[in-house]
């Protein structure tokens, strides 16, 4: 979404400045064309020169200074941009901005952006609750600028509250989002995550290793490209993506129930849970005694959601996912097939990097037209954004 994008990414005068470098390495790194515009103060924070280093463009400090050709620096440096980003946005540099002040190269480089801005605060917490500067802010996000608010934790001053710098993922989060095509506009998509927790006794219960990301990470990725979404997640440790309305289940029964009531609006629907294919049978609700040495568990079959939604398929696009140990692309085509799929996404989980409770996911993409497509190992973000990509293909040949 960031390769071949122009981004302006401001720099005001704050300790976090050095944040921005990493900020700049890892958009650098997504292929972007990014200009550099710092504020006087920022630059007694971080030379300009690490900046011009890592972008590769001169850095702009100066609102006087020309562009090419003579023409105006501040101007010069705005045209034909993708977004405008701020880290580290100061107090002063917000007020600024929410003023109409253009009086060094940020503001007025900032003034003359006619793109999507995105702004990081960082700052003293008690500066940060100051009452004109969350106006300016409030003031800012009602004409559309949007706010990447700061974390709470212990800040440069040495005190704890809110306003230390966001972290360069939720940083990054917040560009990709903007520059993402609004594909799914319009779109209910329906998405499931992580394991779920069958009870044996009140305390005990059959799982599986799922922690939910690649589900949260096409939660996230769909709601990007402008579908609403709705995640039905089993229990994770993951922090809600925002703009997404969750409901959160424990058992398969729960998550079959979930995803029923809500199917029949959702244009899409991707089952990226880690369903439970057995369910303890007649659990008790008492804790039990180790009483004996050898203790029986007898299972019963869970409901199968996707082949459910399979069997009585409207015109809806369903996505399933088959972590398999042998012949991937076989028993993932078989279940296509048998669940009546329109993609499945294998993973051959005795890959290293692949499949449960990494942060990388190696896959193959197998659509119902029998294409398939093996993607080389990659974040399950990026993952996320393929398989986006892929459902908004089938969804154009509906
Ligand atoms: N799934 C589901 N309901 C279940 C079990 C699985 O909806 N009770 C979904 C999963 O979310 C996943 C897909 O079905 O998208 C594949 O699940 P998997 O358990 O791998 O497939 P099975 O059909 O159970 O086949 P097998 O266990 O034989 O590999």
């Amino acid at each position: 979404m960031i390769s071949g994008k122009r981004i302006l990414l401001g720099v005001s005068g704050g300790i976090a400045a050095y944040k921005a470098v990493d900020v700049l390495r890892r958009l650098r790194e997504q292929d972007a064309e990014v200009r550099v515009v710092m504020t006087r103060n920022a630059t007694r924070f971080v030379s300009a020169l690490t900046f011009s280093a890592l972008s590769g463009m001169p850095v702009l400090t100066d609102e006087f200074a020309e562009g090419d050709r003579g023409s105006m620096g501040h101007i010069a440096v705005t045209d034909g941009l993708d977004l405008a980003l701020v880290v580290p946005a100061t107090a002063n540099i917000i007020g600024k901005m929410a003023a109409g002040i253009a009086d060094d190269a940020l503001s007025t480089a900032l003034m003359a952006a006619d793109c999507p801005i995105i702004v990081a605060p960082a700052m003293n917490d008690r500066m940060y609750r100051n009452a004109v500067l969350q106006r300016n802010i409030a003031g800012l996000r009602s004409v559309g600028v949007r706010f990447v608010d700061p974390e709470t934790g212990v800040l440069a001053c040495g005190t704890k509250g809110q306003g230390r710098l966001a972290i360069p993922e939720t940083i990054l989060e917040a560009v990709v989002a903007v520059l993402s095509p609004k594909s799914l506009a319009g779109v209910n998509v329906l998405v499931t995550a992580g394991p779920t927790r069958e009870p044996i006794d009140a305390v005990r219960f059959i799982s599986n290793p799922s922690t939910g990301k690649m589900g949260y990470a096409l939660a996230a990725a769909a709601r990007d490209r402008g579908a609403t979404v709705l995640l039905v997640s089993g229990p994770t440790q993951l922090p809600t993506p925002q703009g997404i309305d969750l409901i959160s289940v424990t058992t398969a029964a729960q998550m079959d129930r979930a995803v029923k009531d809500h199917a029949g609006r959702c244009q899409v629907i991707i089952m990226a849970a880690a369903v439970s294919d057995f369910r303890p049978l007649g659990a008790s609700d008492r804790k039990i005694k180790k009483n004996s040495a050898l203790l029986q568990i007898q299972l019963e079959p869970t409901t199968d959601i996707l082949q459910d939604l399979g069997e009585k398929k409207e015109r809806r696009i369903l996505v399933g996912f088959a972590a398999e140990t042998d012949a991937p692309i076989l028993s993932a085509r078989e279940k296509l097939a048998r669940k009546n799929l329109d993609l499945i996404i294998a993973n051959d989980i005795t890959v290293p990097g692949s499949g449960f409770a990494v942060d990388t996911n190696k896959a193959i993409l197998i659509d119902r037209e029998g294409s398939v497509d093996e993607l080389p190992s990659m974040s399950k973000a990026e993952l996320a954004g393929r398989i986006i990509d892929k459902i908004v293909e089938l969804k154009k040949n509906q």
